[in-house]
């Protein structure tokens, strides 16, 4: 299925008669450079999984294999073609990868034709002379890597680096040195991944050969929609008509007036667009031109907000009547930008702080962002496939989310997945893949990272879902964390050489409907002049009292302060936010030994990255967190974190049992963790009818990358964590959440809904006990009516915990919101306990709810219950990946019906009748 990567390629369509000859497949063989292995390989592939195939190593995501075959990735492989045939000796010859990965000499007919050392470019080389020289017909390509932990450390060198950026600042999980390098940064090491560094030609790869007259090849094209007179990062006039402007990049030589037409249909068959472009340019092998969109096409809206309408584009170069190139394109009109901009007098005269804006606008309208950050699906992109981000992307949707952010240190992704996001209305916070360490600012490292954003810039940009280009993952608040107000000059200027001078510049000449921030979290900018040479200047932490900037980054390992709301940031949007659990039982069985299955053991132990074994930094002022030093000391802070956590705020009764031990301990990691999103993002959504205006909400982390303690709501395989569940209900568009103040019993509970047409209905509170019965306190019960406006929070009550007259430690209140608007209807429940449920009061008062789940029909589940019960969980058996329409949530007593929506199933439908059920009580009881 990696051939599909880039369907660009495969689907341009020339009537010349070139002679394309694929490389992928297998007809290649892998050696190892001192000649002990030689086995087969492939295209697109890695190292590790050629290996595997042939039986020279095990699973790499089993057991401990990914430390104890590390021998791996810091190896140097050779993959050899076998002799190609089919080739036409003197005639423009090229090679054309789409991807290798990472530093590799090619050789083609025992001629060395380059050296390459960018994963993320596409490589062509003009191979002709070589070619018409061979003595053989079916010549060799041979590509000789060396392992990128070695290249690392050899550019880190101070003696040959040409930009003395010495790991300024690097945080590091296993290999040092990432930032010398253009490589997917987590395959060093991340607080969630293993560190395989692979080696491989990762992506489709081929020899073109052009026909001897006006022929040519098209290497890659690009189409950016925007209004008349738009500018990056400026709120354009929704009145003003459409320009599209496209171009197509090729190989080869154009005859003498060739021109580029344009064809858009809409989705009935009806054109748009059909004809000339004007303005048409051609240089260095790309020809560009523009149409100014007469008519109204339908708007392209995010999943909740309206239609993905998308209209399907051919864009030609034609000479003398003949098509030379004909590239299909699928587009969308929207406009959607960041606006950073200051507050304005309007905006202040509605309530809102002064400062900055920092959220997006999507055709003219603020939307609310609710969403997760997404890392690579797996350590080997060349076996993910389209059907996976089918998978994640409807898991993400499912979960009532709207925007990704297609985190900075993973790939950039294929196409197919913006396709999909497309289609699904999900927008992509994209990021150019830079993370946590300064990088060299000069020379051939910024000339070869240039060239990587003009490419990717180019092949994404036409896709409607692509909401923001980011220079970066957290650096710019790296330079806060290390100088406050004062960031080190030295440091400052590496920062803005790369992201303020060369990549703002590198997005914003290729495209001008897409907004450039330099980083994922800022306080925005002071100022931003198109026509000034440094176009965008930071604020930093040069902030004004009272005043609110930005968006913020949020973890804190202290369970302590888990729910004091006084603790969260308070900012325009929340970028990340997090804390790890444990994975399901059934996801470590998979891949760990029985002897494994326990909460500390070695193999757990070693899977849990969190923290870095190293930041270094030559900046006196900063010292790395106060840790234990070694790995493995590291590594029980990181699960000390978790298990204190759960015995905080869970019971924690022991089980005689080792495994009911484990399951136990998981369930309770899991509670912990959605409980702590839950409440931040009621907090941030809270906010968006504060004076901070908060819009926008985006946890880390969506997905896994393999079976570990991380911070995931889904995890590798496709299971949901109950985190995903407890997202999916506090991102439902209206709902009703409580704000406790745990220091003077102060609780508000308010409404907050991120539609765009105001609701109208009735909110209420009920209390019961962990017997399930009903309290009848009419004071503590309460029922009102209220009304909350677009994209906005209604406070609908107020009280005070000391005031209830019933025991706290026997409480329980259920809040529910129903109202209508716009059309539809909205219900929401929740539920408010003012003291922790590891409180030994609130322990002896869970009472066993005798809890049952019955299967009744295709995919549908009774659950009942005899008393009030938290958390009921229902857990799948091995063979089966989807959803239940609710799970993680508390019931009174009485029967609920959930049904289950499919993904993934190889046990034949057998999965149903082996469902389970479990609630708070498993861990209030030692049976
Ligand atoms: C891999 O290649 C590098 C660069 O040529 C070399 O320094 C290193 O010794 C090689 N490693 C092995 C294991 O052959
Ligand atoms: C290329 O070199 C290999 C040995 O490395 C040799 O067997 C082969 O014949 C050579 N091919 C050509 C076309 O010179
Ligand atoms: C760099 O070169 C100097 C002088 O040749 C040498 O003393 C030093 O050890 C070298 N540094 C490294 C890291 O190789
Ligand atoms: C940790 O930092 C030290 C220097 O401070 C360096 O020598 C070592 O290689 C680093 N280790 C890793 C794994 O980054
Ligand atoms: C074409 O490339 C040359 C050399 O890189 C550059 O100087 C020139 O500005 C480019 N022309 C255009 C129109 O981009
Ligand atoms: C701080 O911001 C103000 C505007 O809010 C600006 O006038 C001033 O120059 C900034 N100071 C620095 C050091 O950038």
């Amino acid at each position: 299925m990696a051939g599909l990567l880039f369907s660009l390629v495969a689907l341009a369509v020339s009537v010349q008669c070139k002679n394309i000859i694929d490389l992928t497949g297998n007809s290649w063989t892998l050696t190892d450079q001192q000649g002990n292995v030689s086995i087969p390989g492939s295209v697109p592939s890695y190292s590790q999984l050629d290996l595997f195939a042939a039986g020279v190593i095990g699973d790499p995501l089993v057991g401990d294999n990914d430390v104890f075959d590390n021998w791996v990735g810091t190896s140097n492989w050779t993959y050899t073609s076998h002799p190609i045939a089919g080739l036409k000796h003197n005639t423009s010859t090229y090679l054309v990868f789409e991807g290798i990965d990472t530093f590799a000499t090619i050789s083609f007919c025992n001629t060395t034709v380059a050296a390459v050392n960018n994963q993320f470019r596409q490589w062509i080389f003009d191979v002709t002379s070589i070619l018409a020289s061979c003595p053989t017909p079916n010549p060799v390509l041979s590509l000789a890597f060396t392992a990128a932990p070695i290249e690392a450390a050899y550019l880190g060198n101070p003696n040959v680096t040409e930009t003395s950026c010495l790991a300024c600042l690097e945080v590091a999980y296993y290999y040092p040195g990432r930032e010398f390098i253009r490589k997917q940064q987590s395959d060093f090491g991340w607080d969630w991944s293993p560190a395989f560094s692979p080696t491989g030609i990762w992506q489709p790869a081929y020899i073109v050969q052009l026909a001897p007259v006006s022929d040519i090849y098209v290497t890659n094209s690009m189409v950016d929609i925007y209004r008349q007179g738009q500018l990056n990062n400026i709120p354009p006039d929704q009145t003003q008509p459409w320009i599209v402007n496209a171009s197509i990049d090729y190989i080869g030589e154009l005859p003498k007036g060739a021109t580029l037409k344009a064809t858009i249909l809409d989705p009935s068959g009806a054109p748009l667009v059909s004809g000339p472009l004007v303005g048409v340019t051609i240089a260095n092998g790309t020809i560009t031109g523009s149409v100014t969109v007469k008519g109204s096409p339908k708007l392209w809206w995010p999943i909740g907000y309206g239609a993905q309408t998308l209209y399907s584009m051919t864009l030609e170069i034609v000479a003398s009547h003949t098509v030379l190139a004909s590239v299909p394109k699928r587009v969308g009109f929207r406009t959607i930008v960041l606006n950073q901009s200051p507050i304005s007098p309007a905006q202040e005269a509605l309530g809102i702080a002064p400062g900055a804006n920092w959220h997006f606008e999507i055709n003219g309208n603020e939307i609310f962002a609710k969403g997760s950050n997404m890392v690579p699906p797996d350590p080997f992109w060349t076996r993910v496939t389209k059907a996976d981000f089918q998978t994640l992307f409807e898991t993400a949707v499912a979960g009532n989310q709207n925007m990704l952010r297609v985190w900075a240190s993973g790939a950039y992704l294929p196409d197919y997945a913006y396709d999909l996001a497309d289609e699904m209305g999900l927008m992509l916070w994209t990021e150019l893949q830079f993370s946590d360490a300064t990088y060299p600012i000069a020379g051939p490292f910024v000339e070869n990272v240039l060239a990587e954003a003009a490419y990717q810039v180019r092949r994404l940009n036409h896709h409607p879902s692509l909401a923001v280009w980011c220079g970066n993952n957290e650096i710019e608040v790296g330079l806060a964390d290390i100088g406050g107000a004062n960031p080190p000059p030295a440091l400052v200027e590496l920062y803005e050489g790369l992201f303020l001078d060369s990549l703002l510049h590198a997005v914003w000449d290729q495209t001008r409907s897409i907004s450039y921030t330099p980083s994922s979290v800022t306080n925005g900018y002071l100022s931003l002049d198109h026509s000034a040479a440094l176009p965008m200047v930071e604020r930093y932490e040069n902030l004004t009292a009272g005043s609110v900037y930005g968006d913020t980054d949020y973890y804190d390992y202290d369970a302590d302060i888990a729910f004091n709301l006084s603790t969260y940031p308070v900012g325009r949007f929340a970028a990340e936010f997090g804390f790890h659990s444990q994975p399901s039982y059934e996801t470590y069985a998979a891949v760990l030994p029985a002897s494994e299955l326990s909460f500390n053991s070695s193999s757990i132990l070693a899977r849990n990255h969190h923290y870095p074994v190293n930041v270094t930094t030559f900046f006196s002022s900063y010292s790395d967190p106060p840790m234990p030093g070694n790995r493995t000391d590291r590594s029980l802070q990181g699960m000390g974190e978790m298990s204190t956590a759960a015995e905080m705020w869970l019971p924690s009764v022991a089980k005689k049992d080792p495994t009911s031990n484990f399951k136990a301990q998981i369930y309770a990691t899991q509670i912990f963790q959605s409980e702590f999103y839950r409440s931040q993002i009621a907090f941030y959504r809270r906010g968006s009818g504060l004076p901070q205006r908060t819009l926008g909400s985006l946890y880390w982390m969506l997905n896994d990358i393999w079976a570990a303690p991380t911070w995931a709501s889904v995890e590798y395989g496709g299971r949901w964590k109950m985190l995903h569940y407890g997202t999916k209900d506090i991102y439902e568009p209206v709902i009703i959440a409580p704000y406790h103040d745990a220091g003077t019993g102060d609780v508000q509970v308010w409404v907050t809904s991120d539609l765009w047409s105001p609701v109208k209905g009735t909110a209420q509170i009920q209390w019961y006990n962990w017997a399930g019965e009903a309290l009848g306190n009419g004071t503590a019960n309460m029922k009102a009516p209220l009304t909350v406006g677009k994209v906005n929070s209604t406070k609908v009550f107020e009280f005070n915990t000391f005031n209830i007259t019933f025991p706290l430690t026997d409480a329980v209140a259920v809040l529910t919101v129903a109202v209508s608007g716009g059309g539809k209807s909205y219900t929401h429940t929740h539920r408010f306990y003012a003291q922790s449920l590891a409180t030994p009061e609130v322990v002896s008062n869970i009472q066993n709810p005798n809890i049952t789940v019955t299967h009744s029909g295709t995919n549908t589940f009774i659950v009942e219950s005899k008393t009030l019960a938290a958390f009921v969980w229902l857990d799948l058996p091995a063979g089966v990946t989807g959803y239940f329409s609710d799970n993680g949530f508390w019931m009174l007593p009485g029967k609920k019906t959930v049904s289950f929506t499919v993904q993934h199933d190889t046990t034949a439908g057998k999965w149903s009748k082996s469902v389970t059920v479990d609630s708070l009580w498993t861990l209030a009881t030692s049976a």
